[in-house]
């Protein structure tokens, strides 16, 4: 009988900057829940990928000065290497930049034009740049910035293609009520309340302000809205519309999308929509997941805020991050991530906890019996509870899996390892060890042991893989009692089973130390790591560096600029004949400050007007932090005009 199929997915990953811990979320969760369901016996399809088009990576290139593709490539390839380190095991790697994902969005944009469903209009509206998303004036925060990410909006006007969305408001609504697509069910009210009822529009599904997209190929000069693009991943993938695979029929629809939360609802609104205008059947779930904050707000890159992903997984292993992600993020809502949570939930739970149970376990049969158990039992009514507890732990923990309650699974599990070194202390097998005719009571405790971390370590194996196998071999397991079925099971291990000592598998990290040195070190990493890709990527030639010219200049008047928050309007005696440059550095510089000072300036800088102002240059100045900013200042005595170099 041929297996029945699992189709799995995780967003596609802006490659707009370098990974965090934020991002591993989802694709750990997807990972645990791909392993297990292959664990189960599905024919899994794990896809993942990157969301690479758009207006946004579009600017972060030209800022670096490199092509689009040459600025995403390097970040892309972080991805791949932060999948691997973190031993996410998916079938499939989406690039959106992929010829053949091309060519399938250009012809579902096309039939859905042929079908009446895309038309032509004109945009007038709101557009966040940061995360690529178009809103109507009612929908923006109360400061009239993006209700999502709380940044400024743009204007936006121009010709462009609509998608009919607001014809298939009701059929929505009906499915998000009448099925089981989108959990938690909460979020089903946010979609209808926010979204449905204040009357769903016509989404804008083409750009012409800027060129890297995928291009409408019968109108070139638009560009696919990126949404549409990256959406369109989860068919495309699987060779929806192209020749590269041909694997559509046997996987979709899709079993699980899951997101974070603030793409949900282009997952249950707008996927559904393009979907049922395409007469393609629907996927069957969507789970949208909380955040991974830190000091309270989502991790993210503009924050500033992001934890490195690599530093954590080389430090305590990759099996424990993804422990302590999955571990701490309650279902439906946000969790808090800092250093300490993370270093007191390996110790409680992986060192103390399971760790601690295994070594003592192994230890024990290594010291009565010389690592091997005689077959004599004797055994005890508190046995029972154990025995029971561990028999059951895999009924439980399936259906949560699937439900992607991971967290929960993973609590499930370790009532059973609380439970387990509990009944160490009850039966207390060091005494029994002493008492030559308590032999086979001591083998009866110690099988019991064995065998309830036989089955809590299969579960585990999904969510921490590197070391299961580990614990298998520890505890004379081979992997064929790993499979799912002997996972319900108790006695499966040999009654005369052999344990191999081995090192400790979650050694016991020093809070305090610990947390001193990954401050240290986590702080200027996540800036370096990137600025380090753009470097590599940007090189340039002595020559070219020749060609900025810069100059020493002394400040000798300076003033706000009225219209502006951030500018300031400052006269520079250049050693010629003087200019004008408008700099934005009022946050953090008062014109009384910067009076008198000598500051290197960009001399050959074409000239701009900034809210009205002429700005014959720029001065030089250098991050210091989150939100910080210094100018370079020269010594006094630097005369004014000189060349710098
Ligand atoms: N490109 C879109 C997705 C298109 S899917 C057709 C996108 N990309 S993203 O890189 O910004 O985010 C990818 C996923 O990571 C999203 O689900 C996002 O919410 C998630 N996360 C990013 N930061 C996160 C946290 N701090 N915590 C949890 N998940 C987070 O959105």
């Amino acid at each position: 009988m041929s297996k029945e199929k699992y189709y799995i997915t995780t967003p596609i990953y802006y490659p707009s900057g370098n990974p965090h811990i934020g991002h591993c979320y989802t694709t750990v969760a997807c990972d645990v829940i791909a392993r297990f369901k292959r664990l189960e016996g599905y024919d899994v399809m794990f896809l993942t990928g990157t969301d690479e088009h758009g207006m946004k990576i579009e600017q972060k290139a030209k800022d670096a000065g490199v092509t689009p593709k040459e600025y995403v490539d390097p970040i892309v390839a972080n991805f791949k290497r932060l999948w691997e380190t973190m031993d996410v095991s998916y079938d499939r790697y989406i690039r959106t930049t992929y010829e053949y994902h091309v060519k399938s969005v250009q012809k579902i944009f096309k039939t859905l034009y042929d079908k009446g469903y895309i038309y032509k209009g004109e945009y007038t509206g709101k557009y966040c740049t940061p995360c690529e998303s178009f809103w109507t004036e009612s929908q923006l925060d109360e400061n009239g910035c993006c209700p999502d990410c709380h940044r400024p909006v743009i204007d936006a006007h121009e010709e462009a293609y609509f998608l009919k969305v607001s014809e298939f408001a009701d059929k929505i609504e009906k499915f998000l009520t009448e099925t089981d697509y989108l959990e938690p069910k909460s979020r089903v009210n946010e979609m209808i309340n926010n979204f449905i009822k204040p009357g769903l529009e016509d989404l804008c599904v083409s750009r012409t302000s800027f060129t890297w997209g995928i291009p409408v190929d019968f109108d070139p000069k638009h560009v696919v809205y990126v949404w549409v693009d990256a959406l369109s991943n989860y068919i495309s993938a699987l060779g929806y519309e192209n020749d590269e695979y041909n694997d559509f029929d046997k996987y979709w629809p899709a079993d699980l999308h899951m997101t974070a939360k603030e793409i949900v609802r282009f997952h249950s609104i707008i996927w559904i929509a393009i979907l049922m205008m395409l007469d393609l059947p629907l996927p069957k779930h969507l789970y949208g997941h909380g955040w991974i904050n830190f000091n309270g707000q989502k991790m993210s890159k503009s924050v500033g805020n992001v934890i490195d992903p690599f530093v954590l997984a080389q430090r305590y292993g990759s099996d424990a991050v993804r422990f302590q992600i999955l571990r701490d993020m309650p279902y439906g809502s946000d969790s808090n991530f800092s250093n300490e949570i993370m270093i007191n939930r390996i110790n409680s739970d992986l060192a103390n906890g399971f760790g601690n149970l295994v070594s003592r376990t192994v230890a024990m049969a290594d010291k009565y019996f010389g690592g091997t158990l005689p077959e004599e039992r004797e055994p005890a009514e508190l046995d029972n509870e154990l025995i029971e507890m561990a028999k059951a732990l895999c009924g439980t923990v399936t259906p949560l899996i699937e439900q992607a309650q991971l967290a929960k699974a993973l609590e499930e599990i370790f009532k059973v390892v609380a439970r387990a070194n509990k009944y160490i202390d009850e039966t207390e097998p060091w005494i029994l060890g002493k008492d030559e005719t308590k032999k086979a009571r001591l083998a009866s405790v110690l099988y019991n042991l064995l065998e309830t971390i036989r089955i809590c370590s299969g579960l585990l194996a999904a969510f921490m893989p590197k070391t299961m196998p580990k614990v298998w071999e520890q505890i004379g397991a081979d992997a064929s009692l790993a499979v799912y079925d002997s996972l319900s099971e108790f006695g499966k291990l040999p009654a005369n089973v052999t344990v191999h000592k081995g090192e400790a598998l979650f050694p016991r990290i020093d809070v305090e130390k610990e947390i001193d040195e990954l401050n240290a070190l986590l702080a200027p990493e996540k800036t370096f790591k990137e600025d380090e890709d753009l470097d590599k990527a940007n090189v340039i030639t002595i020559d070219q560096f020749a060609e900025v010219k810069l100059r020493s200049g002394e400040i000798t008047a300076c003033e706000k600029i009225k219209k502006s928050k951030k500018l300031l309007k400052l006269t520079v005696d250049d050693g010629r004949n003087g200019r004008q440059i408008v700099s934005g550095i009022a946050s953090w510089y008062k014109p009384e400050d910067l009076i008198g000072k000598k500051i290197v300036f960009v001399a050959n800088l074409a000239p701009a007007k900034l809210c009205g102002e002429m700005s014959e240059g720029m001065i030089l100045a250098c991050d210091a932090g989150e939100d910080d900013v210094r100018v370079l200042f020269l010594d006094k005595d630097v005369p004014n005009g000189s060349t710098i170099r």
